[in-house]
């Protein structure tokens, strides 16, 4: 299950430039498993298009307060009563000062009046508009009547002023939003994942490494935070943002990646081992660039550590996950990893097929444990993260 798995959720999108965000943020509030219906204004209408916000909602947009045939299938008090959340992203300055009113002058604040439900607004307007004190006093009367709001970003605006008032990012409202619905499946829980990969050194300015990306450990990682668990990160070669929820170390070879779990790996009741981690880093790191006519054809190699495996020594293991990334005779080669091991459980993917795995944003998987495999079905990164929690937690806690 998503954090927003069978959550419906209104998107009132309002007169500002950041409008044109709007679509975006639909896309990533259904990608943590919410249903999103959208209430466009008037202002809203001049700067995002009814389809665009039809088309990535697959719902009709709402935007009529008078519309009589809306009002017979799902009309204001329909749609206050349907959302579990309403979200005003982007807030325009005069939507926020009718919300302080009570005004009811058109669909959004009327479908706002009428609910009972969680209101999170995000303003985004120009920087001076957002510092005047009737801006700071209508934000204060809102958040006194326990609505939540998403602070503005810093920095240039559309007009060319800069300042406080851009919209925050749509990633950063989704994922303010299923705070909001955050589970606590690992409330108390202390959870520790490797990601990303390991970089060995050859000489200076080569090294050996893979195709790691860290997608899948990281969104692990959000899932973990989101399920309640203190969350410590042991970060190798990456490229995708960093959760800044967690506390990270970050590690470049193996071996440093090895001592950082080591050291951190006392206190924790899970550790997922998600890094892609060379096996072999050369026998001699030449402290001078090789040069091109050495006579050092070949580059010797001394296997790395198993961390997973040394953790899974411990005399007080936590529960230990591994992942096994494969190419060919999947089941019996993550069977035998299990074994070898001595892991709990081992999450197996296919990475030749590029769709999935790697450097993908989506993935597929096996949940294999002593018991049995259960298949994860190809979904985005996040949510496939977030279902492994789920199981884990099933399984083990
Ligand atoms: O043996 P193999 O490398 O295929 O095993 C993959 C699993 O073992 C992954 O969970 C990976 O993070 C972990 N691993 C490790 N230390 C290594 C090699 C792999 O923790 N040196």
């Amino acid at each position: 299950m998503s954090t927003l798995t069978n959550k419906r959720i209104i998107l009132g999108v309002s007169g500002s430039i950041a409008a044109y965000k709007s679509p975006d943020i639909v896309r990533r509030l259904q990608d943590l498993g919410a249903e999103v219906r959208v209430i466009l204004t008037t202002g809203g209408r001049e700067f995002v298009s009814e389809r665009s916000l039809q088309t990535v909602s697959k719902n009709k947009v709402h935007d009529n307060l008078w519309d009589s045939e809306a009002e017979l299938s799902m009309g204001h008090i329909e749609l206050a009563k349907w959302a579990d959340l309403i979200i005003i992203a982007p807030a325009s300055a005069n939507t926020i000062a009718k919300l302080c009113h009570g005004k009811a002058d058109d669909l959004l604040s009327t479908v706002i009046l009428a609910a009972s439900c969680s209101v999170m607004v995000a303003p985004s307007m120009n920087q001076q508009m957002y510092a005047s004190l009737a801006m700071k006093d209508n934000l204060q009367l809102l958040q006194k009547r326990g609505v939540r709001i998403i602070d503005p970003g810093f920095g240039e605006q559309a007009c060319g002023d800069i300042g406080e008032g851009r919209l925050a990012e749509p990633s950063e409202i989704a994922r303010k939003i299923s705070e909001i619905f955050q589970n606590s499946l690992l409330g108390g829980k202390r959870v520790l994942i490797t990601i990303g990969g390991t970089v060995e050194a050859i000489d200076p300015v080569r090294f050996l490494s893979n195709h790691s990306s860290g997608k899948m450990g990281m969104a692990l990682a959000y899932a973990s935070i989101q399920a309640g668990a203190e969350t410590t990160l042991v970060i190798g070669s990456i490229s995708v943002d960093v959760e800044n929820r967690a506390k990270t170390i970050f590690v470049t070879s193996a071996n440093e990646m090895h001592e950082a779990v080591m050291k951190n790996i006392h206190d924790q009741d899970l550790f997922i081992s998600c890094a892609a981690v060379a096996d072999y880093r050369p026998t001699k790191v030449s402290p001078n660039k090789i040069k091109k006519n050495s006579s050092q054809k070949t580059i010797e190699l001394v296997a790395n550590k198993d961390i997973l495996s040394d953790v899974c020594k411990l005399k007080n293991k936590p529960i230990c996950i591994g992942f096994a990334a494969e190419t060919e005779n999947y089941l019996n080669n993550a069977n035998q990893k299990l074994k070898n091991k001595n892991c709990d459980a081992i999450i197996l993917n296919d990475v030749s097929n590029s769709k999935i795995g790697l450097k993908s944003d989506e993935n597929e998987v096996y949940f294999i444990t002593s018991n049995g495999s259960d298949k994860i079905n190809k979904n985005t990164k996040q949510i496939v993260a977030e279902k492994i929690i789920n199981k884990i937690v099933k399984e083990f806690f």
